[in-house]
Parts: structure tokens; C-alpha cells; sequence
């Protein structure tokens, strides 16, 4: 079948890969090869319902990844959600549309990524949006949403605003006044999407407000261009690995794939493969191209081309808990959007003694994530980078943990997660069969520090539920209860709680990460592997460093970022 021949090849149509997919077929020239595992969605309820969040789950639509059992959180696997559909994740996320603190973006470019800063990448966070204003809106009259003009797009392909079942019934205002009666007040950020996070928000969301449906990656950035000649998208097809030209250099010269009518077969690409299929698929194809570490490869009969043993490395991930009290009022059909957003003085009452005694445990934590991994990556290594974060959360106090309020019929629902967990794990092919199961381990809670901003914003959350104007709006909290964990209980007593019923927060980050070589990395500035002349890896694997927004508003903006890269023009 060598008649299949494209400039580029995409694997994996989801948030990234679509973002690319568009921007390298804009040039007329160019033939573009998306491969997608998943199929369409366009028509499937449980994508579109903007209420509809977790109905996908475990579907077809979901990858549904199970991590190893997690050794310092309860023995228990966990599932990593993931969607496998044209427009991948972003089809069964919860829509948030949050970036990062700009200092965040800035250590990308700290830690050795010459021009990776927040100075360049705000052009592509507004090149990929289309900011719906909520003047056009009249149902969001009263709901408190706010923008600041100066830090978005309202002409790219994705629609970022709110949906018509926003709540406008006064209760942002009242937790604001609640977050502004604080012991240590949060105070109103207007909008958190311009570098500066810290505050009380109200959010946008990937939402089309016209429509009220999910804007997905594939409603923005691939059914509008579908007809573009150019362009091929092949469904329901799954990428094996990559191959190789017979060169002095390592190039790529195509992709196997195991097409829907299962045979199998390989593409040409005669310029690049850019593989765009997730943080926790995305090495494992590295590895079964024979990138990765040699010692994991030769297991698996699978020949080295380029011996880069940090592939798969460094996964980082969030952990999410929850706190719920029963509300006065009932709230049904309705979404709120309300972050918080504390940093470290406004979190830990005694935050210039935490920060102390976790700048002295750094030596010991960057040696334990190291020996976890057999010294792949190395405790030099991780203290610079651990420090970057320290520095980060004590220095130029980036939000320490987030903090959702989501009023769900008679009860007020709430979610916390600390933003820059220090836990580091892997995620390794199990077999050379292309679609076995990898092995996950992302070392949850293997750190003490994560624990204990886990525990401090479960404090903080009932704090704010004591406070008024909330506290006589909230009844008792029904989990975990005070029963269960007693009021001023310490991290020993949260411990049990939180490590028996969190899950994966679903971001997991920098398994192939853009750093120096010499420090760890798997592909440099440009988003190329390491070795090879004609690789890229462009999704959320790339991130060096977790970001306290949630992912796909920044992983919009890299992969913007990575087409000007590719059509040459960074
Ligand atoms: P993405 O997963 O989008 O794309 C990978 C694609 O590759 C998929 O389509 C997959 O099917 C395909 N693929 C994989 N292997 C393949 C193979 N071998 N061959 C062919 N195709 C293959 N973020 C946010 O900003 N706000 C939010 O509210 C949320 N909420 C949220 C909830 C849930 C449940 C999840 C799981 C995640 C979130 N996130 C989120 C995170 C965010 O949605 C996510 O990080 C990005 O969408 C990931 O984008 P990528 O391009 O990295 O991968």
C-alpha cells in the first residue's frame, strides 16, 4: 500500500494533533494524514450535553488507563481517563478553560527552553480562541462572569465562553463575599486567565454559548476544514510505530497502522511524523519505535534506534479529593463555575516554616524519585527542578492548590487538588504488541509535601464553609463528615481519607518532556525527539512542568505554537 504517501503524518486526532492537523493544511501544498483510534462523536450525547460531564466515561469514547497499584496511596490502582475519539480528551473533559500562572510558563524557558516563556505564548493562547463575549448573552445577565479584553482571542477556531444554564441567581457574589471574609482573605481575580491566577474566579469554558454544546477540538479545529482536500483523517485506526528509513541519520519514513478492517499496513510521510497521542501514549509509541530505554526495550524484543532512557519518565499527575455539604437551596440543571485559587501565605497559616522545611527535604525527595527509577533520571536533576518549583510556589507564589465549588441539586460539591504535586513517576510499554496495556505508575502521594497541601485545602474548603455569607447558606458536610475526620484533624487523620478516595485529576503531563538532553529531556525547543531528524511529539507529554490551570487551554496553545515551528516560521 505505498501509494499512501502524505508530507505529514498526525497520530492521534485529539486536542493537540487537530490543532496542527489544521494549521499545516492551511498551506494548499501540504498533505496532512490524521490517525485516530477513536471515531466520531460529533452526534453522541454524552460529548455535546455541557451537563453531561462523566457520562463518557468508561464508553467506548474512554481509554479508561489503570496505573500500577500505587504503592504510597492505598495499594489501589486508579483510572486514568482519556478520550479516544476525533478530538480526543477534549470530548470528554470538563470543559474548564484555565491556562497557567505566566511565571509557570516562564520556568519552561528556566529550565533550558529558549523562548518557551509567557511573553510568546500569549499570542497563541488568543490565536487558538474565540472568546464569546457574555455581552451577547443576556442569560448570563447577573451570573458575575468577567473577561479582561486584554488577555484574549475572539477570532481563532475555539469557542471559550459559558453556557446558558450558568447560574445567575446572586450566589457568585456570595461567595465572594464569603472569600473576602476569610481569616486570610482570597481576593476577587476578574479574570484568571492572564498570567495571574491567584484569587476567587469565575472561569469560561470550551462551551459554544450559542449552540449550548461541548466545543470540542474537532468542532473547532477539524469539522469546519473537513473539506479541505488536503487533509485525511483515518478513524478508528490504530498507530503501531513508527518506521524508519534505511539512513546513516534516524529518520522516519512512515507509520504502521492497523486499519478498522484489521490489516495492517504502512503510510509514507516524505517530511515529518508528529505523534499527538496523549502523555501516557505518546512515549509508549516512542518505545515501540525503538526509542526509549534500552534496558526496557531489549525486554520486549525490540531493537534500540536511539538510546534515550528518560522516555517515559517524569510523569506527573494531580491528585483529586472532594469535600460535600448539603445546601439549603436546590440546585438542579444549573453550572456554576467558581475556582479559588490560594497561594502558599494565603493557604498554610505558617507558610514561610513550610516552605523552609520543604527546601530542606529536596535533596532527599529528588533522591527518592531517582533511585525509584533506577537513577534513569538523576537527583542532580530533579533538585533543579524541584527547586524551580519551590521557587515557583515560595518565590513568586503561583497558586499552591485549586479549589472548585459546584453547587449539584440539594448539595454544594467541591473538589481540591494541590497544583504542583512534587511526586514523579512512569509510564513503560508492558509488551511490543501495540495495543497492550502500559504499565502507569504515577507514584501518587509518594511524596509527604503533596499530602500536605492535599489535607491544608480540605481545611481551607471547611473554613470557607464556615464563613458567612456561605456558612448560613450550607448545611452539615456529608463527606467525608466530621465523624470521619474530626474538626482540626492533622495530615495523619486526613491521611486515610483523602488517600481512600481520591483519583487521578486527569493531567498527567511530561512524559516525553522539552528539556536539554543532558538534563533529562526527550525533545528540544522545536518539539523534536532528541536523535531523530524528523519526530515531533507535540502534546501534553511535552510539558516540562505541571501548570495550575487545567491542561487543554495551554495544550491548544503549544501545539499553536508547534505548527509555527513546523511551517518554519519560529
Ligand atoms: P488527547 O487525549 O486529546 O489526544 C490523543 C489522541 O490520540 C486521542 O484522540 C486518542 O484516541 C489518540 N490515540 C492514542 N493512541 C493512539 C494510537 N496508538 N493510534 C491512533 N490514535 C491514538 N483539561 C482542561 O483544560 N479542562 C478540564 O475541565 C479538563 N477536565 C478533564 C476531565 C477528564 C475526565 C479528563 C480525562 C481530562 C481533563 N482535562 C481537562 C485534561 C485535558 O482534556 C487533556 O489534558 C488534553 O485534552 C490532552 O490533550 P492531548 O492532545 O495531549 O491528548
Amino acid at each position: 500500500n505505498s501509494h499512501h504517501t502524505y508530507d505529514y503524518i498526525i497520530v492521534g486526532g485529539g486536542t493537540s494533533g487537530l490543532v496542527v492537523a489544521n494549521r499545516l493544511s492551511e498551506q494548499k501544498n501540504t498533505t496532512v494524514l490524521v490517525i485516530e483510534a477513536g471515531g466520531s462523536v460529533y452526534n453522541n450525547p454524552n460529548v455535546t450535553d455541557t451537563l453531561g460531564y462523566g457520562k463518557a466515561f468508561d464508553t467506548d469514547i474512554d481509554w479508561a488507563y489503570k496505573t500500577t497499584d500505587q504503592e504510597y496511596a492505598g495499594g489501589i490502582s486508579q483510572t486514568v481517563r482519556a478520550g479516544k475519539a476525533l478530538g480526543g480528551t477534549s470530548t470528554i473533559n470538563g470543559m474548564v478553560y484555565l491556562r497557567a500562572q505566566a511565571a509557570q510558563i516562564n520556568a519552561w524557558e528556566t529550565v533550558g527552553n529558549k523562548g518557551w516563556n509567557w511573553k510568546n505564548m500569549l499570542p497563541y493562547f488568543k490565536k487558538s480562541e474565540q472568546l464569546q463575549d457574555p455581552v451577547h448573552y443576556p442569560f448570563l445577565d447577573g451570573s458575575g462572569v468577567a473577561f479582561d479584553p486584554a488577555y484574549h482571542g475572539f477570532t481563532g477556531p475555539l469557542k471559550v465562553g459559558w453556557s446558558s444554564t450558568q447560574l445567575n441567581d446572586g450566589l457568585a457574589q456570595k461567595m465572594n463575599a464569603t472569600y473576602q471574609n476569610l481569616k486570610v482573605p482570597v481576593q476577587y481575580n476578574p479574570d484568571p486567565n492572564g498570567g495571574d491566577m491567584i484569587g476567587y474566579s469565575l472561569y469560561p469554558m470550551t462551551v459554544d454559548s450559542e449552540l449550548n454544546i461541548r466545543e470540542d477540538a474537532a468542532r473547532a479545529y477539524y469539522y469546519p476544514y473537513s473539506n479541505r482536500t488536503n487533509l485525511h483523517v483515518w478513524l478508528h485506526t490504530n498507530a503501531n510505530k513508527i518506521t524508519w528509513k534505511d539512513s546513516h541519520d534516524i529518520t522516519a519514513s512512515g507509520v504502521e497502522v492497523t486499519l478498522s478492517n484489521s490489516t495492517t499496513t504502512v503510510v509514507t510521510a516524505t517530511r515529518e511524523v508528529i505523534l499527538a497521542a496523549g502523555a501516557l501514549k505518546s512515549p509508549v509509541l516512542l518505545e515501540l519505535s525503538g526509542i526509549g530505554n534500552p534496558d526496557i526495550l531489549s525486554k520486549y524484543g525490540i531493537t534500540t534506534k536511539v538510546n534515550l532512557p528518560t522516555v517515559g519518565e517524569n510523569l506527573q499527575d494531580q491528585m483529586n479529593n472532594g469535600l460535600q455539604f448539603d445546601s439549603k437551596t436546590s440546585y438542579s440543571n444549573k453550572s456554576a463555575d467558581y475556582v479559588s485559587y490560594p497561594s502558599a501565605a494565603q493557604l498554610f497559616p505558617n507558610s514561610t516554616a513550610v516552605g523552609a522545611e520543604l527546601l530542606r527535604k529536596l535533596p532527599a525527595y529528588a533522591a527518592q524519585v531517582a533511585s525509584a527509577n533506577g537513577n534513569i533520571t538523576k537527583t542532580r536533576d530533579l533538585y533543579h527542578f524541584f527547586k524551580i518549583q519551590w521557587d515557583l510556589i515560595f518565590k513568586y507564589g503561583i497558586p499552591v492548590v485549586e479549589i472548585l465549588l459546584e453547587p449539584s441539586g440539594a448539595m454544594y460539591d467541591t473538589e481540591y487538588w494541590g497544583s504542583v504535586p512534587f511526586s514523579r513517576g512512569s509510564v513503560h510499554l508492558s509488551s511490543a504488541h501495540p495495543t497492550a496495556a502500559a504499565i502507569i505508575d504515577p507514584k501518587y502521594f509518594m511524596l509527604d509535601f503533596d499530602l500536605h497541601a492535599q489535607v491544608q485545602a480540605a481545611k481551607f474548603i471547611r473554613e470557607v464553609f464556615k464563613t458567612e455569607p456561605f456558612a448560613d447558606m450550607a448545611g452539615a458536610e456529608t463527606s467525608p463528615g466530621l465523624l470521619t475526620v474530626a474538626a482540626g484533624a492533622d495530615d495523619n487523620d486526613w491521611a486515610d481519607f483523602i488517600k481512600s478516595n481520591f483519583r487521578s485529576n486527569f493531567h498527567p503531563i511530561s512524559t516525553a518532556a522539552m528539556m536539554p538532553k543532558e538534563i533529562g529531556g526527550v525533545v528540544d525547543p522545536s518539539l523534536k525527539v532528541y536523535g531523530t531528524s524528523n519526530v515531533r511529539v507535540v502534546d501534553a507529554s511535552v510539558l516540562p512542568f505541571q501548570v495550575c490551570g487545567h491542561l487543554q487551554s495551554t495544550i491548544y496553545a503549544v501545539a499553536e505554537r508547534a505548527a509555527d515551528i513546523i511551517k518554519g516560521r519560529l
